[in-house]
């Protein structure tokens, strides 16, 4: 079973309170909340929901592909990235994959689902989860297809896209799955600014950035030749009109939003993380992303921390279900000034 964080309904309906009463900062959402002029735009569209969304999603690939210089058949739109996590084991991994531990649980599940075995390449608290370029490669014997999250979910630790460019193009028998579902919170350079080598998948999520995952809108880039190999095996219309709709409007009015949510992850961040490193028995893992990986050093686990943050309608992430972590990791993702100070102030009392 796919195990995420973000189960704002549920939660709601077992606290027996409304979504609006929590601070969820267990999924790894924008801060800012909705993009200015997405909800006005998507009204004025509800009525096209009366007809079929288009097949292949034409425009918005046609936007996509005008906006970073790809051509319109380098660029798929699916049903969240989501789906081609779960599509590309199938058609790349030969029969092995390597993922970089810990991570997104669902390339794991990709992998079993389409019988692709998997090597772990772990990564250690100890080393700050860091991961060697030169030591991964070591793993590599052809075929198989690696998958790398750039920054990582959950300990959102980055890797410079010019080191991983080179990584990607010196070892070109081996395919490679980038996913940039966290990049827009940075200033970092995307892949999708370089040439496009054969053997490199690019994935990009609106659903974090834009904080739309009720809507369901993902891209994967690659060669032509490489979406060919499995674009008859999509499903028809796998993609909704008002996430069609909501796409061909955030590619491009969003550009300002995404601005502003950088400027604000880089004034809130630095002291949310400072002071959470002056509580008592925790360690913070120096991330990039908009959320933040920590370990709890102390007698206090996980579950617990998140039960006691629950009874004040805060969610966090306990992270023993990401394989190479443990009950004592949790995840939290920053939310607007006031619930990050009532997080603070609640971990205090907790810690
Ligand atoms: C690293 C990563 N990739 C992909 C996804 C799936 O996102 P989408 O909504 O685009 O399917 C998630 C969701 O949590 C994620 O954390």
């Amino acid at each position: 079973m796919s195990i995420h964080g973000g189960n704002i309904i549920a939660t709601a309906k077992e606290l027996s309170c409304s979504v609006t009463d929590l601070i969820d900062m267990s999924s790894n959402l924008t801060p800012l909340g909705m993009v200015p002029g997405l909800n006005e735009s998507l009204v004025a569209g509800l009525n096209e929901i009366s007809y079929l969304p288009e097949m292949d999603s034409e425009t918005l690939r046609r936007i996509f592909a005008r906006k970073y210089d790809l051509k319109e058949d380098e660029v798929f739109v699916g049903n969240g990235t989501t789906e081609f996590i779960f599509a590309l084991p199938t058609a790349f991994a030969g029969n092995r994959a390597i993922i970089v531990n810990p991570t997104y649980s669902d390339y794991r599940l990709a992998c079993k689902w389409a019988n692709v075995s998997v090597t772990d390449f772990n990564l250690i608290l100890e080393e700050d989860f860091l991961l060697d370029l030169d030591r991964l490669a070591g793993e590599f014997r052809g075929g198989e297809l690696v998958f790398i999250c750039n920054p990582n979910n959950p300990t959102g630790r980055l890797i410079d896209n010019n080191f991983l460019y080179k990584l990607i193009t010196d070892n070109a028998d081996t395919f490679f799955l980038v996913d940039e579902s966290y990049l827009p919170f940075t200033r970092e350079k995307s892949l999708l600014e370089y040439d496009l080598p054969a053997n490199l998948f690019i994935l990009c999520s609106s659903s974090k950035i834009y904080g739309i995952p009720g809507l369901r809108l993902g891209f994967l880039v690659a060669r032509s030749e490489n979406l060919r190999k499995f674009s008859g095996q999509r499903k028809p219309w796998g993609v909704n009109r008002m996430a069609q709709l909501a796409g061909e409007y955030l590619l491009q009015h969003g550009d300002d939003y995404v601005e502003e949510v950088r400027c604000f992850l880089e004034s809130e961040r630095p002291p949310f993380v400072q002071a959470l490193a002056e509580l008592k028995d925790i360690h913070v893992i120096e991330g990039r992303a908009n959320f933040i990986l920590c370990y709890l050093k102390g007698v206090l686990l996980a579950p617990v921390v998140r039960e006691k943050l629950l009874e004040k309608r805060i969610m966090i992430r306990n992270c023993v279900t990401f394989d190479g972590l443990n009950d004592h990791y949790f995840r939290m993702s920053l939310k607007g000034s006031k619930g990050n100070m009532l997080c603070l102030d609640a971990l205090r009392e907790i810690l």
